[in-house]
């Protein structure tokens, strides 16, 4: 029987674990990668117990733990989350589904999910789940795709791109969703976040042919600036009150 929602996304990326690495460990892909996690990054306390949500390899983690903090991943790919642990072996890794995480309340000082927010069935419960395991006074990042019109084809393509067999990172029909600053910002309200603060980036985007990313990534300041609606990512951040 084929495989449905969230196993059929464990083993979509049990099976690329190996192609993402390469894809956004280095080259174009590493400032691509690089570029969302300085947004998402900034938002973060930094040398705080962080908990990266849909982890993937550890990147992100990687770079937390660079600037002084302590990182847990939690992934529901194990090959995801073995190559997680190979990058940073200091960090602790879990294998488990963001929608219900295996940890205790108010025990992260900061939570953070990139690129993998677009794949959970129940976004407000994963966001109560957030709100759960943060400590009062602590904040949550995440960065995922954006609803807009340069997005709007993608379902379609990942579609086509299954039909056809083809062996790339997100190509397959996986009820994805995108969200626009309305929803993403209603999301984090509804889970009883304040000081939220919803933002458009990364205007150049990997899927872009290679002479097309690099001059979308020199234009990329003044396209986040001036016409945000073009970026195709999208960031938001909430904070958990004091009571
Ligand atoms: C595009 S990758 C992003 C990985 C990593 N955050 C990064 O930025 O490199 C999406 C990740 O989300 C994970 N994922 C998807 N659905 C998930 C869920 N329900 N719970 C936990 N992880 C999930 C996938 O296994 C995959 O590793």
């Amino acid at each position: 029987m084929p495989l449905k929602g969230p196993a059929k996304v464990r083993r979509h990326y049990d099976e690329v674990a190996e192609i993402y690495d390469r894809r956004y460990a280095e080259g174009t892909g590493r400032s691509y990668h690089r570029h969302i996690s300085d947004q998402v990054m900034n938002w973060l306390p930094p040398g705080g117990r962080l908990l990266d949500i849909g982890c993937g390899t550890g990147l992100f983690i990687e770079q937390y733990l660079e600037r002084g903090g302590r990182g847990v991943g939690l992934d529901i790919s194990p090959k995801m989350i073995e190559r997680g642990r190979d990058r940073v072996p200091a960090a602790d890794w879990v294998v488990g589904t963001g929608e219900s995480l295996p940890f205790r309340d108010d025990s992260f000082d900061a939570v953070s999910s990139l690129l993998a927010f677009s794949y959970f069935k129940d976004p407000q419960g994963m966001l109560s789940e957030v709100y759960r395991v943060l400590r009062p006074g602590g904040r949550v990042a995440l960065c995922t795709l954006g609803r807009n019109f340069l997005t709007a084809g993608l379902p379609a393509i990942h579609t086509l791109g299954e039909l056809a067999r083809v062996r790339q990172v997100g190509m397959g029909n996986f009820g994805e969703r995108y969200y626009s600053e309305a929803e993403m910002s209603e999301l984090f309200s509804g889970a009883s976040f304040v000081d939220v603060r919803v933002k458009r980036c990364s205007f150049a985007h990997l899927n872009l042919a290679r002479p097309v990313f690099q001059l979308a990534r020199k234009i990329e300041p003044i396209v986040e600036q001036r016409l945000p609606y073009l970026a195709y990512n999208i960031c938001a951040t909430g904070r958990k009150p004091h009571p």
